[in-house]
C-alpha cells in the first residue's frame, strides 16, 4: 500500500479505536527469518527522551516477544474494520505453529528504515527500533492488576523508538472514520 511520511501523533484517536476495537498487528521477523505478527491490544504512542516513542507489552510467553528480542525492531500496523478476523487470527494462533500470515489472507512488504515486515494491508504503520526494556515487576503491581497475571505470564515491555510513521492517502476513510 502507498503511504506517505505522517508526524506519528497524526490519526491519533483512529488508530486507538483501532486498537481498543479489533486490535493493531505487531510485526517482527522470527529468528529464522519469517514474518510474524500478533495482535496488540495495550499499546503507548508518545514521547519518552525527546523523542518519538511506541511502547508496547508483549508477555514472554509469545513468540512475538522472543522475535522482538532477537531483532531489536518490530512495526506496529494499523488494520481497519476489513481486517476483523485477520486480527483474530493473529490474536489466536501463534507463530510458532505455522505461517499465520498467509492463513489470514496478510501480505508483507519491506520497512523503510528497520529490519521489520510491514503489513501490506494496513493503511497505518509504525517502524520502530528497540530502545529500552523492561518488565512487570510483580511486587511493584498493585493488588487490583494482580489478576492479570495469575500464569506469571508478566509482560515484557519494549521502548520502540519511532523511526518512521507513514499512513496511506485515505488513511481515515479505510480505518472508518
Ligand atoms: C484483541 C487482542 C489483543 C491482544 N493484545 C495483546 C497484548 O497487548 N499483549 C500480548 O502479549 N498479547 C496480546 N494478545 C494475545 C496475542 O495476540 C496472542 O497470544 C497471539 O496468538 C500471540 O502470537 P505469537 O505467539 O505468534 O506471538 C491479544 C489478543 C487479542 C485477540
Amino acid at each position: 500500500m502507498k503511504r506517505k511520511e505522517i508526524s506519528h501523533t497524526e490519526h491519533f484517536p483512529l488508530v486507538m479505536d483501532a486498537m481498543t476495537s479489533r486490535g493493531l498487528l505487531l510485526a517482527a521477523y522470527t529468528p529464522d527469518g519469517r514474518a510474524n505478527a500478533m495482535t496488540l491490544g495495550w499499546c503507548m504512542l508518545g514521547g519518552v527522551w525527546s523523542m518519538p516513542i511506541c511502547i508496547v507489552l508483549v508477555r514472554p510467553s509469545r513468540y512475538t516477544c522472543e522475535c522482538i528480542e532477537q531483532a531489536g525492531c518490530f512495526t506496529v500496523n494499523v488494520a481497519g474494520a476489513d481486517l476483523d478476523e485477520a486480527c483474530l487470527l493473529c490474536g489466536t494462533k501463534s507463530g510458532r505453529d505455522g505461517d499465520k500470515l498467509a492463513e489470514a489472507g496478510l501480505t508483507v512488504e519491506k520497512a523503510e528504515t528497520v529490519e521489520a515486515p510491514v503489513i501490506a494491508e494496513c493503511p497505518i504503520v509504525y517502524e520502530c527500533k528497540v530502545v529500552h526494556r523492561n518488565n512487570i515487576l510483580p511486587p511493584e503491581l498493585a493488588d487490583e492488576l494482580q489478576r492479570w497475571y495469575a500464569d506469571g505470564d508478566y509482560h515484557h515491555i519494549f521502548f520502540g523508538k519511532i523511526l518512521a510513521a507513514r499512513a496511506a492517502q485515505d488513511a481515515a476513510e479505510l480505518l472508518g472514520s
